[in-house]
């Protein structure tokens, strides 16, 4: 087939692709998807687009072309001497067309003065719809005369389709054979000569090939990766942290936060009804948070008030990581301190007006460094390198309050793209109160901080509106195509 058309091709000066189809009584489409593919090599063949009228015969068109029109059959079948009008009527069938064409050619008379009687008028007819419909058929003509086209159509003889075409010539490097291009090198082309002779498929550098399937990380997962990094950098080892149900004890009492802080009531806390209270907070701890909350001690004067077990004993879903990091304190005090660095990000909840930038879940990323004599000093110059890491180099402290920090800070960053000091994070020093009761040494410091991943995910991806970056409203596509990570 292939050389077929190429010798075809090669014994004209330019061919239509209609042509080559009907010499070689194949499919139009089948030849057009091979000039295609000739059209891939280099100047192998020009090809021109074209667009023709191809008209063929309707049924009724394919019988007039074999049996005569319906006038002709009606002038044929009138006898020399005439014949009634009512017998031809009955004998022929079209007759209304035929009669009244035939009448219209002046082919035949109509006498009326006794029975009507039908007449020819004239010795002979061409048939001309027929010779033309005939020749439709065979293909032989390309325009008809636009007034017979015209009735043809309106006849339903005929119907005229708008084809697609090419014409074809030879390309300057047009042969009567397509080497078939080698896109694989293989050891016996290599073993032998044959790697000479063939001809190689040139390289496509700009095909973009298939991107491998794989999961997509969600951007909060991917910034929590850089995060973990700069921690593990700074020799951070991290926290567990695989309790979101914590007890009211280890969230808020151990960190010498009061009972009747607004922070812990129904508003801002979810509290767990089933199971309502936790029953393994060790007993002698217990016992030196309920003193250091009533009575003080370690030179404070406590809160002085009525502290109560069952308060303590409630179960929460988490509201802050601290929770995680006052338990790994109150283990280090057990077994022999030593000074260490740890860090965690992971998920909080907290009973939240829901709103374009709050959720009632949101990570948290805490890093904590308890050590000998740590001063505020040593705190803001690790903040500085930490938030160096990740490009933030216009640092603000201000100073806050948290129940288990003294002093405290808020970190503010300026924010090139909002042009303003921005909220970054939460920091301070452990207070006495929540240290000392733990059992750890007094010389002790621990110097923390605390920031949301949410944010600074939300800023470096361009979003204004946490629903973007979580829950049901998220876009996939936002998912699969966030970057892996930015460079500043
Ligand atoms: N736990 C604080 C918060 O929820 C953050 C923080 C951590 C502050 C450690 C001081 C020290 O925002």
């Amino acid at each position: 087939m292939e050389d077929k058309i190429l010798k075809t091709i090669n014994s004209f000066e330019t061919i239509e692709t209609l042509e080559i189809a009907r010499l070689l009584n194949v499919d139009h489409q089948k030849i057009i998807g091979f000039i295609k593919s000739l059209e891939s090599f280099t100047k192998f063949i020009n090809v021109q687009p074209m667009s023709c009228k191809n008209i063929t015969l309707t049924p009724e068109g394919l019988e007039i072309a074999q049996n005569g029109s319906y006038e002709a059959i009606l002038y044929n079948s009138i006898p020399l001497n005439g014949i009634s009008q009512k017998d031809l009527m009955e004998n022929v069938k079209n007759y209304k067309i035929g009669f009244s064409k035939a009448m219209s050619f002046g082919w035949i008379k109509l006498d009326k003065s006794n029975e009507p009687t039908i007449y020819r008028q004239v010795d002979s007819i061409v048939d001309q719809v027929q010779q033309w419909l005939l020749k439709i058929k065979d293909s032989i003509v390309e325009d008809i005369p636009s007034n017979l086209k015209h009735e043809f159509k309106r006849r339903k003889l005929i119907t005229e389709n708008l084809v697609k075409s090419y014409r074809v010539s030879k390309g300057l490097e047009f042969k009567l054979k397509i080497d078939k291009e080698i896109t694989d090198l293989s050891p016996e082309m290599i073993e032998g000569d044959l790697w000479k002779d063939v001809t190689f498929k040139k390289y496509n550098f700009k095909a973009l090939g298939v991107s491998p399937s794989s999961g997509h990380f969600h951007p909060l997962m991917k910034v929590k990766t850089q995060f973990r990094q700069i921690f593990l950098e700074m020799g951070f080892s991290e926290m567990a942290t695989n309790n979101y149900i914590e007890s009211s004890f280890w969230n808020f009492d151990a960190l010498f936060q009061p009972q009747n802080h607004p922070a812990r009531d129904e508003h801002d806390t979810f509290f767990l009804s089933d199971p309502k209270n936790c029953l393994d907070i060790p007993l002698e701890y217990l016992k030196k948070v309920k003193k250091i909350h009533t009575h003080g001690g370690f030179g404070s004067l406590g809160y002085q008030y009525d502290w109560k077990t069952e308060e303590a004993q409630k179960n929460i879903l988490r509201t802050h990581t601290t929770a995680a990091s006052t338990r790994i304190l109150y283990k280090l005090a057990q077994d022999n301190f030593k000074p260490c660095k740890y860090f965690s990000i992971d998920k909080v909840y907290r009973n939240e007006n829901l709103d374009a930038t709050h959720l009632a879940e949101f990570h948290q990323i805490e890093g904590i460094i308890a050590d000998y004599d740590l001063s505020l000093g040593h705190l803001m110059g690790v903040l500085k390198e930490f938030y160096k890491k990740l490009g933030l180099t216009k640092l603000r402290f201000k100073p806050t309050y948290n129940p288990y920090t003294e002093p405290s800070m808020e970190i503010y960053s300026y924010h090139d793209g909002l042009n303003k000091w921005v909220e970054i994070g939460n920091s301070g020093i452990f207070r006495p109160e929540m240290l000392l009761p733990m059992g750890l040494p007094t010389n002790i410091s621990v110097i923390a901080w605390g920031l949301s991943l949410e944010r600074p995910t939300m800023i470096l991806y361009g979003i204004s509106n946490i629903r973007e970056l979580v829950g049901h409203k998220v876009n996939l596509q936002m998912v699969y195509e966030s970057p892996i990570c930015f460079f500043k």
